[in-house]
């Protein structure tokens, strides 16, 4: 399953916010590949750089198992990840190497639309839904609040209208789906977008040469949308 080593393997979200415009950073650094893009693997034709199309969930794990040597990944997924491994107490096994500027949004709190938010004294002994519990337990542990985290993979902003929770904590890109579910986002956990992840230590052999051409490239491919 680990990757050859004169190949450099990349895991790239297969669907969702980041797919598109991760590929497409991707060509503009001049890499090209020979599939199309509903199949899972995709082999670099112009350099030797393969993708994987997987879950962003997945993206973090697939680099701490050297299954990919790299990732795009939204900071929040890989912080959330981080945060976790270190809570069970396993080793730091993957870190952010680059921003790389799209796919901005928050990680929120957000409370009823009702509520006068005096502050996070408020969420005491409440529940607040979340896909985030290691960040959001964090925060609450830095304020001293004692809350209920009611762990939930998706559509966590409905949650309060099905009496599962008081408050959640989850993605705010334009607002509309809290706005949508009549919540109002009071406070900011984490400023999130779009990172190049990779490994703790830098990657060796053709993969270290092939990473360090990509970054260059990168940079380049960057600084020009600016
Ligand atoms: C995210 C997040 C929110 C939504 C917010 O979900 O979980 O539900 O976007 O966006 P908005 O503020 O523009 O309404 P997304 O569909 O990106 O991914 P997910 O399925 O992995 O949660
Ligand atoms: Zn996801
Ligand atoms: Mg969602």
């Amino acid at each position: 399953l680990s990757p050859p080593r004169d190949r450099l393997r990349i895991a790239i979200q297969k669907s969702g916010r980041l797919a598109e415009p991760a590929r497409a950073l991707l060509a503009s650094c001049g890499l090209s590949w020979r599939e199309s893009r509903d199949r899972l693997f995709c082999y670099g034709e112009t350099l030797a750089v393969d993708l994987l199309l997987v879950r962003d969930d997945d993206i973090p794990g697939l680099i701490a198992e050297g299954v990919c040597d790299l990732g795009i990944v939204g900071r929040n997924v890989l912080l959330e990840q981080a945060h976790d491994r270190e809570r069970g107490g396993r080793p730091p096994a993957f870190r952010e190497w680059r921003a790389l500027g799209f796919g901005g949004c928050r990680l929120a709190l957000a409370v009823p639309e009702d509520w006068a938010w005096e502050g996070p004294a408020q969420l005491r002994g409440k529940r607040i839904a979340t896909s985030y519990p290691a960040l959001l337990a964090a925060w609450l542990r830095e304020r001293a609040v004692e809350a209920e985290v009611v762990v939930l993979s998706g559509s966590v902003e409905i949650a309060p209208r099905l009496g599962q929770a008081d408050a959640v904590c989850d993605l705010v890109s334009t607002g509309s789906t809290l706005a949508a579910n009549q919540l109002k986002p009071v406070a900011t956990l984490l400023e999130s977008e779009a990172v190049l992840a990779g490994p703790v230590q830098p990657l060796e052999d053709a993969r270290g040469e092939l990473a360090d051409l990509l970054l260059r490239r990168l940079e380049g491919a960057l600084r020009i949308r600016r």
